[in-house]
């Protein structure tokens, strides 16, 4: 069974991707939501984290592990599989096959992401590596009003502040170098349109999506179960969106912290 690990809604976009390209996984979901946002902790809070939310998931069932959230994979560090007991080819994170997906590009690729996910430099680093220019953008408050289902106008502000000053450079493409970004894809084009950014936007839960079918099992019966550790409305609307009118039960449960 495939464990998807998130602080909350944004691994629903990796979810909803991969129930696409293969319906019959068995899927275990994981949203941390009482913990979050993460994008605005310590590298040190955000390594505890994974682990227990990780190992929530082995508890469930889970054998291999998308860690759908991007402010985590700094974390994800090799004495994590040791310490989880999880062979290191059973889990797929975000940033590595997201910036593979690139290669041999041209790309003049504008990360949005979390203050972790940028200040962790994991994109950037990882796009020089084969050469390609990157620059990062950190976008603070966004997960969290996302989370908080603040209006329209209030994401779309967000977003404008964010990206304005990139407005004259150059870029080819914007990624969402976080995975709750997708789930407001038309406020990211409504202003990058008014910004006059003529770029492609880059959703990463393909490239990972790619990454799951080459290396993990999908056969299955589709069954889907989602847990959170605190209820929430919103998440219960963006499950209702990625899952459409597939069969899903929604628990609410607590981390078990050492
Ligand atoms: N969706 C996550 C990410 O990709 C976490 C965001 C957060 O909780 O701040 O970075």
């Amino acid at each position: 069974m495939i464990g998807i690990f998130d602080s909350g809604s944004g691994g629903l976009t990796v979810l909803r991707e991969l129930r696409r390209r293969a319906p019959q996984a068995d899927i275990v979901y994981f949203g941390d939501l009482k913990n979050a946002p993460y994008g605005n902790k310590s590298r040190e809070e955000l390594g505890v984290l994974t682990v227990l939310g990780i190992q929530k998931l082995i508890d469930e069932g889970a054998t291999e592990i998308i860690s759908a959230c991007n402010s985590v994979s700094v974390s994800i560090v090799l004495p994590m599989f040791e310490i989880l007991q999880l062979p290191y080819t059973n889990i797929i994170e975000m940033v590595g096959p997201t910036v593979s997906s690139f290669r041999g590009s041209s790309a003049r690729v504008l990360v949005a992401a979390t203050r972790a996910t940028i200040e962790s430099g994991v994109y950037q680093d990882g796009f020089r590596m084969l050469g390609i220019e990157a620059t990062g953008v950190a976008i603070p408050e966004l997960v969290r009003h996302i989370e908080e289902g603040a209006p329209d106008l209030a994401l779309a502000h967000t977003v404008r502040e964010a990206l304005a000053p990139y407005a004259q450079e150059r870029h080819t493409h914007v990624l969402f170098g976080c995975t709750h970004y997708p789930l407001i894809v038309p406020i990211f084009a409504d202003v990058l349109r008014e910004l006059e950014m003529n770029v492609a936007l880059v959703d990463p839960a393909v490239p990972v999506t790619q990454a799951v079918l080459a290396r993990y099992d999908t056969d299955g019966s589709g069954s889907i179960r989602l847990l959170s550790s605190q209820a929430s409305a919103v998440f219960d609307r963006y499950a209702q969106y990625a899952l459409e009118d597939a069969a899903m039960t929604l628990t609410s449960t607590s981390l078990t912290t050492p």
